[in-house]
């Protein structure tokens, strides 16, 4: 059998892959990666020699296996060895000649005395920081990105909307904290403009962050952003990876294909403005860098050895308020432990997302489920969970919950995504709903939702 290769790209997706481990591998690696060659999957078919393409396609397949598995294998463990091979990677700071300095292997940038109104500055700086994001070591820092004086009005803000929603609600905590333990200012993107829409003005014009946004993302993203505060005795995270993957389980992550897998950190950019000063002691946010890099990192950073690697291995470096950091969301990170008696560690926690992933045109799935419900139940109830019925109600209900409202529909501490319209049809159908109620749930889930 002769095999051939329909991509002749150098790539460390392919099933099997070994990191290779000599000294000049490691230095290229993010030379390999710079053209996105690292998440298109290996591609390979056999044909017999001499034969056409449209012979061979035609002709039954038959063991060995042709292809490899579009989804990784929940059974068969990421390997350690792998991650370790890209995190022990080091930064070259001849490749950022716009950073002040490297330390830790994060590139630190001055806000200050730079006119990025220059398009070749511009240009320059976003060039660096799409290469650090994407093959570099994924994080970056940005000195001075805030004044003081516009995160002092800022932060008044911010205890107003703290202070109000204790008096009206309980929180319902957040992804990694009990209820009570932090404080979180959910959508603190919208709040903010209500409740000062000076303030905000403000604060949303600054033209770095947009440098940043556009230099990962390109234009159309949407800010959304949540305050974090960790109190004296706030205990650390555990390692993660953030969103889109790093919300769902590793079942449902497991599902998504390979290159879906890979691809997603396009979709997201994490970042984060410190609003106090926060020393090591206050527990800023501990990364690996290059752990964007590992393919199986999602199916990865739930299991105990690599939790404990990440412990072993992280770097964290002191923020003054008014850094902000900037990150890949496939970067293994947590936010630490604050140690301190007396500092309240306050962060504004960006999360800006590419304008990719929508659909053209708006679809309303209540007017679909009310119209449909009787011949869906009559269906279900013949055939049960067939194939045709989870055909039928994932093609017409939305299966992800976001965008959503994490004030009504908070994840729980430790928990991942709420419950989807397509989570909600499916169990009205296995609990026998009538119309009127499925339309209930799914109404509320619309209303909550915004
Ligand atoms: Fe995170």
């Amino acid at each position: 059998m002769d095999e051939l290769s329909l991509t002749s790209f150098k790539t460390t997706a392919g099933k099997g892959h070994k990191p290779r481990s000599d000294a000049r591998t490691k230095r290229r690696s993010s030379i390999l990666h710079k053209d996105l060659a690292f998440l298109q999957p290996r591609m390979r078919v056999f044909q017999p020699k001499g034969q056409e393409m449209g012979e061979a396609a035609a002709r039954p397949v038959a063991e060995p296996r042709l292809l490899s598995h579009r989804l990784f294998a929940l059974e068969k463990k990421p390997s350690l060895s792998a991650l370790k091979e890209y995190c022990t990677q080091v930064v070259d700071p001849k490749i950022y000649p716009l950073c002040e300095s490297v330390c830790s292997n994060i590139p630190i940038y001055k806000s200050s005395g730079r006119h990025i109104d220059s398009l070749a500055i511009a240009s320059a700086l976003q060039d660096e920081w799409y290469h650090i994001l994407l093959s570099g070591p994924g994080v970056f820092l940005l000195k001075g990105m805030y004044s003081d004086s516009l995160l002092d009005r800022s932060n008044r803000v911010f205890s107003s909307i703290i202070a109000s929603e204790k008096s009206s609600s309980s929180s319902g905590g957040d992804h990694f904290a009990a209820a009570g333990n932090n404080d979180r200012i959910w959508n603190s993107f919208s709040k903010h403009c209500c409740a000062d829409a000076a303030s905000f003005m403000e604060y949303y014009s600054n033209p770095w962050l947009a440098l940043a946004c556009d230099a990962w993302l390109g234009p159309a993203y949407r800010i959304t952003a949540q305050v974090n505060v960790v109190k004296p005795g706030g205990k650390a995270q555990v390692c993660h990876r953030d969103y889109h993957l790093g919300f769902q389980t590793a079942e449902t992550a497991a599902r998504y294909p390979r290159a879906v897998q890979v691809a997603s950190q396009l979709l997201t950019l994490q970042g984060a403005v410190a609003h106090t000063d926060m020393p090591l002691d206050s527990g800023p946010t501990r990364i690996l860098p290059f752990s964007q890099l590992f393919e199986q990192g999602y199916m990865a950073f739930r299991l105990p050895e690599f939790n404990q690697y990440f412990l072993e291995n992280y770097v964290s470096l002191p923020l003054e308020k008014g850094d902000g950091i900037f990150f890949n969301p496939a970067l293994f990170h947590a936010a630490g432990e604050n140690v301190t008696t007396d500092l309240e560690r306050c962060a504004n926690l960006l999360q800006i997302s590419s304008a990719f992933g929508k659909p053209m045109e708006a679809i309303d799935t209540l007017a679909l489920v009310e119209r449909c419900w009787e011949g869906l139940m009559g269906k279900y109830e013949k055939e049960g969970l067939s194939k045709e019925v989870e055909t039928f109600v994932a093609a017409i209900t939305e299966g992800y919950p976001f965008p959503t409202n994490l004030d009504k529909r908070p994840p729980a501490p430790g928990g991942m995504a709420p419950e989807s319209e397509q989570d909600v049809v499916l169990r009205g159908l296995k609990e026998a709903w009538t119309s009127g109620a499925v339309m209930q749930v799914l109404r509320r889930m619309r209303a909550d939702s915004t």
